[in-house]
């Protein structure tokens, strides 16, 4: 039996051996020690960790890398960055759009990221960044998976003709339906806007992911609606809360009673730390806010909680690479979440729980699942989180995609040059 690739002497997680992975047909077909086949490619992964590809749960793939255009956002803070979108909009074009996504995809696959969920602007009346978006999907999709959020960027209220908009842009063949209620103009218009928003997946067999409460206002609790619409209308596990930084506020009483109901619909959490440590706690003086949800709280509820990047390089963010790695390192930090435990859970985030919150089909590794995955310069996740180390191989569908030589500095303390990798 020819196998297309076959990958030797991999660490993974729940194994003590090393394990040989076969592939054929774009899928994994054995994992076993040892594995004697004739393949067309063989990777050696030398004892390193081999994982299922990183997936960012939440990202703005139509606004990356324009920082700067038209100005920097100076005070750093969220409605600032809004501000400089809707000045940029008018002179984005389709060409300029394509290419920074093509160039930021070209980043992600050497990172290892495999899956991506990206937000699109549907409050421009051309659409333009939709079109664009859904042919970049579909010209990537042997390399990358991309999930499209229809996101009315301006409030699907506040912006005319936005419920319009939204449909034309699912119509297009938009993946998921997003929201944005903490933008509306009142609080009861943010509640109007998740019930419309959520019955509109429903009626389309869709699932939603609403940017929610990105607040540090403590009575921003629009996550309270989505998970009641999610409840009412049958949703369970098919919704996604991103930001939902007002948690980080609010009252505890209040957490108690929300959180069960939050794990009772099965509301997925997308926590996005680069960005949210960066644009919350904006308006404080000291001591600051460091304005992200209850990660632990909610994972110890049994919450499937996931980590996205959000931005790079945009009106929102001046920094990043897409190293989901990055974004869990972040995470440990600004959650305190750096137990051992802990530390596996956020690696679990930016892979297993992001294919979980995105639906996606044959994730993961084990027999008849794609023949996607990473390997690491690293031995273990936690490893991993601490080095963020080089993704030595990038497979996709049994083809590798990506591939970085091994990273090592020549050191002299002495008595001649000794190489060192930090493990
Ligand atoms: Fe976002």
């Amino acid at each position: 039996m020819m196998l297309d690739l076959l990958v030797k002497n991999c660490t993974l997680h729940d194994h003590d051996t090393l394990m040989d992975i076969a592939c054929r047909d774009g899928k994994i077909i054995e994992i076993s020690p040892c594995i004697q086949a004739e393949a067309a490619h063989t990777v050696d992964a030398a004892g390193n960790l081999v994982t299922p590809p990183f997936v960012d749960s939440h990202f703005h793939m139509d606004a990356t890398l324009s920082m700067g255009m038209p100005r920097l956002n100076q005070d750093g803070t969220l409605l600032e960055g809004i501000r400089i979108w809707g000045e940029l909009k008018p002179d984005l074009t389709a060409e300029g759009i394509k290419a920074r996504a093509m160039k930021l995809l070209s980043w992600s696959v050497a990172r290892g990221n495999l899956a991506i969920r990206t937000h699109v602007d549907t409050t421009d009346p051309s659409l333009m960044a939709v079109d664009v978006l859904l042919e970049v999907r579909e010209e990537m999709k042997d390399v990358v998976d991309i999930q499209l959020v229809a996101f009315p960027q301006d409030g699907v209220l506040r912006c005319p003709d936005g419920v319009r908009l939204l449909h034309a842009a699912l119509d297009k063949g938009v993946d998921v339906v997003g929201g944005i209620p903490h933008f509306e103009r009142t609080m009861d218009q943010g509640r109007e806007s998740v019930r419309i928003l959520c019955e509109v997946a429903a009626e389309r067999g869709l699932m939603v992911d609403m940017h929610c409460d990105e607040s540090d206002d403590p009575l921003s609790r629009h996550i309270e609606s989505l998970t009641y619409e999610t409840q009412r209308l049958g949703l369970h596990g098919r919704v996604a809360g991103s930001h939902l930084t007002s948690m980080h506020s609010m009252d505890n009483y209040y957490v108690s009673k929300l959180l069960p109901l939050m794990a009772e619909a099965r509301i997925n959490c997308v926590c996005n730390p680069l960005v949210n440590m960066n644009l919350q706690g904006r308006h404080d003086t000291y001591p600051k806010r460091r304005g992200l949800m209850r990660v632990p709280e909610l994972m110890d509820m049994g919450v499937n909680v996931c980590l996205g990047h959000d931005d790079i390089m945009d009106p929102w963010y001046p920094m990043g690479s897409h190293d989901m790695l990055e974004v869990a390192h972040m995470g440990a930090h600004a959650l305190h979440m750096t137990g051992v435990g802990q530390q596996e859970s956020l690696f679990d985030a930016v892979t297993v729980n992001g294919a979980r919150t995105l639906g996606l089909e044959g994730y993961g590794l084990a027999p008849g699942c794609n023949a996607d995955m990473v390997v690491l310069q690293a031995s273990s996740k936690m490893e991993a989180l601490r080095l963020r180390p080089a993704r030595l191989f990038v497979i996709r569908r049994g083809r590798v995609v990506a591939a970085t030589p091994e990273v090592s500095a020549l050191v002299d303390l002495g008595g001649g040059p000794l190489p060192v990798d930090f493990r």
